[in-house]
């Protein structure tokens, strides 16, 4: 049983994707944090973004490990535990820049395929149905309005401790839709077989029982 799910930031993806993981049971892949592991390595050696060549140099270099869990994932890069640090202010606001490069993505596309070759799985992203594993049984699109996206990632950042002006993740929630939508390679949307789920008005307990039903279904 493999399963996509994809959709814009703040959608539910995650927090759905793990649930839902734990119910069926399957293996979770949250395939966006290997795009933050990348920027993260790039930051610390201090690779331009522009500078395409290096970073897919990097992206094949590289040893990342992905630990699944009990529907929790470890991240290693290099042997290092780096988990933690992928949700920080300067991967968040810097990971789009190095996602929309086409050979990052397809070295990372062909780790992604590794990996749900070898069992069930729930793999969240924003390609997952797409590109990634298009044969998958069943295909989900979770997305939710703008404000109501800000407003759980603001709330989320709260109960961390992060301060932050709600108007301005809007702004910033934007900027990264755009680019993740309008990127020339794969770019953000929805599999013409997707279920869409709007999220607005659910929970993340109601989202996973849709599915739930879905599976049945198909
Ligand atoms: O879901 P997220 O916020 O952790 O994703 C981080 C970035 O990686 C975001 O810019 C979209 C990109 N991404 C992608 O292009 N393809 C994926 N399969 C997963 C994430």
């Amino acid at each position: 049983m493999k399963i996509t799910i994809d959709g814009p930031v703040a959608s539910g993806k995650t927090a759905v994707g793990r649930a839902l993981a734990r119910r069926i049971p399957a293996r979770f892949l949250d395939t966006g944090m290997m795009y933050r592991a990348i920027t993260w390595a790039s930051i610390r050696q201090q690779i331009d973004f522009d500078n395409e060549a290096a970073l897919s140099e990097l992206t094949k270099e590289l040893s990342i490990e992905v630990i699944l869990e009990d529907g929790e994932q470890i991240l290693k890069v290099n042997g290092i535990d780096v988990t933690d640090e992928l949700r920080h202010a300067d991967i968040e606001s810097n990971v789009s820049k190095i996602s929309r490069i086409g050979e990052v993505r397809s070295e990372l596309v062909n780790q992604q395929r590794d990996i749900a070759s070898t069992g069930d799985i729930v793999m969240v992203g924003r390609d997952i149905g797409t590109v990634v594993i298009p044969e998958a049984d069943l295909k989900i699109y979770l997305d939710a309005s703008i404000q109501i996206r800000a407003k759980r990632r603001h709330d989320e950042m709260r109960r961390k401790g992060h301060r932050i002006d709600l108007e301005k993740l809007v702004e910033e929630i934007k900027t990264r839709d755009n680019m993740d939508s309008n990127r020339k390679d794969s770019p953000l949307m929805s599999a013409k077989d997707a279920v869409i789920i709007n999220t607005d008005r659910l929970r993340i307990d109601q989202v996973v029982n849709l599915i739930l039903e879905s599976i049945k279904k198909s």
